[in-house]
């Protein structure tokens, strides 16, 4: 991992206090257990330079000209090895990454909706692999900065880094809570599928909006349920097989949290509800999926026998 361009981006940008976050002993001092793992498993990819990138729906990176087929049988287990593969499609030097979420139907949902990304300089946080991070570029971000404290999510993206070393997009393995606030830096700030895994949504919001530029705009994008201004749902334990959800709005609800928090121009450009078409289970994501997380006699209801989740995408500004 050449953290160089990165630090060089940081500093350019006047972003100096996210440089101790760029440095080999900043990783060096990151407790998990499959770290090393990882960095050994990324340390022996071959080196194949990619005759194009192309960050179109199918984020590809090369062709299977690019190298011999000895080399490319060799990746496509080596690829094997970070499975589970969750968000995407990827294609790399033509082995086709078929991911459990198709990525790119959020993305179009949303990328008329929001304000342009051309030029912004973009933070996504809870970005992945980075999978958002790549179209982020395609729609002519400056440069995409994404925040993810899972390591293995974050390792698929130095995966992918390596062979799109040019590309200014950067993941770092953080949650938006490390980062020191306020940063009053960013034209756009993405937070997509991280709310209602947050125990203090206010103040992710809060976080959020600190890091961006007076004027920059907040692109949330949340699991929902159907419920008037100020119902939220708290699962007793688990909601559609996952633990770690705490609260889900109503759309009424996210709207007042973001008015609360002190958002402004607050927009619902987005709602809909998951298909097992958008998120299954694959041969790259081989366990259970949104389909094993729904009644089976009842799509309305989860397998806990609460409301199945629906998504929506907000869009907000912080003003001046
Ligand atoms: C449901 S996934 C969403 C991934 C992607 N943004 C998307 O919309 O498809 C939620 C991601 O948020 C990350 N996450 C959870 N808490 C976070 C936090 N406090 N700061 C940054 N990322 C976080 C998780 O590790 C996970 O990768």
């Amino acid at each position: 991992m050449d953290l160089s361009p990165l630090q060089v981006l940081l500093h350019d940008s006047g972003l100096d206090s996210l440089l101790p976050f760029a440095q080999e002993d900043f990783l060096q001092q990151i407790k998990h257990g499959d770290f090393p793992r990882w960095r050994d498993r990324l340390a022996q990819l071959p080196s194949i330079r990619p005759s194009s990138l192309n960050y179109g729906s199918k984020v590809s990176i090369g062709n299977a000209r690019d190298s011999d087929h000895q080399t490319l049988s060799l990746l496509k287990e080596q690829l094997r090895e970070f499975i589970p593969w969750r968000k995407g499609p990827f294609d790399l030097f033509g082995i086709d990454i078929d991911t459990e979420w198709q990525s790119n139907l959020k993305w179009d949902r949303l990328v008329d909706q929001i304000s342009p990304l051309h030029s912004r300089k973009v933070l996504d946080v809870g970005c992945g692999n980075g999978y958002y991070g790549f179209r982020m570029l395609q729609a002519g971000a400056d440069f995409v900065l994404g925040l993810d404290p899972h390591i293995a999510y974050v390792a698929q993206f130095w995966l992918l880094k390596h062979f799109a070393a040019t590309a200014p997009v950067f993941v770092l393995p953080l949650s938006l809570e490390q980062l020191p606030a306020p940063l009053n830096f960013f034209d756009t700030v993405f937070s997509m599928g991280v709310i209602y895994h947050r125990r203090s949504p206010i103040d992710h919001i809060l976080q959020l909006k600190s890091c961006l530029r007076p004027g920059g705009e907040l692109v949330i994008e949340s699991i929902c349920v159907d419920g008037t201004e100020g119902y939220c749902l708290t699962p007793q334990k688990k909601y559609a097989r996952m633990s770690n959800v705490w609260f889900v709005p109503s759309i009424a609800t996210l709207l007042q949290w973001l008015s609360r928090c002190g958002l402004t121009e607050i927009t619902v450009v987005d709602e809909s509800v998951t298909a097992t078409t958008e998120q299954r289970k694959t041969e790259w994501m081989p366990y259970e999926s949104l389909a094993d997380a729904l009644d089976e006699n009842n799509v309305d209801l989860t397998i806990e026998g609460l409301p199945a989740p629906k998504r929506v995408v907000v869009t907000a500004i912080r003003p001046y």
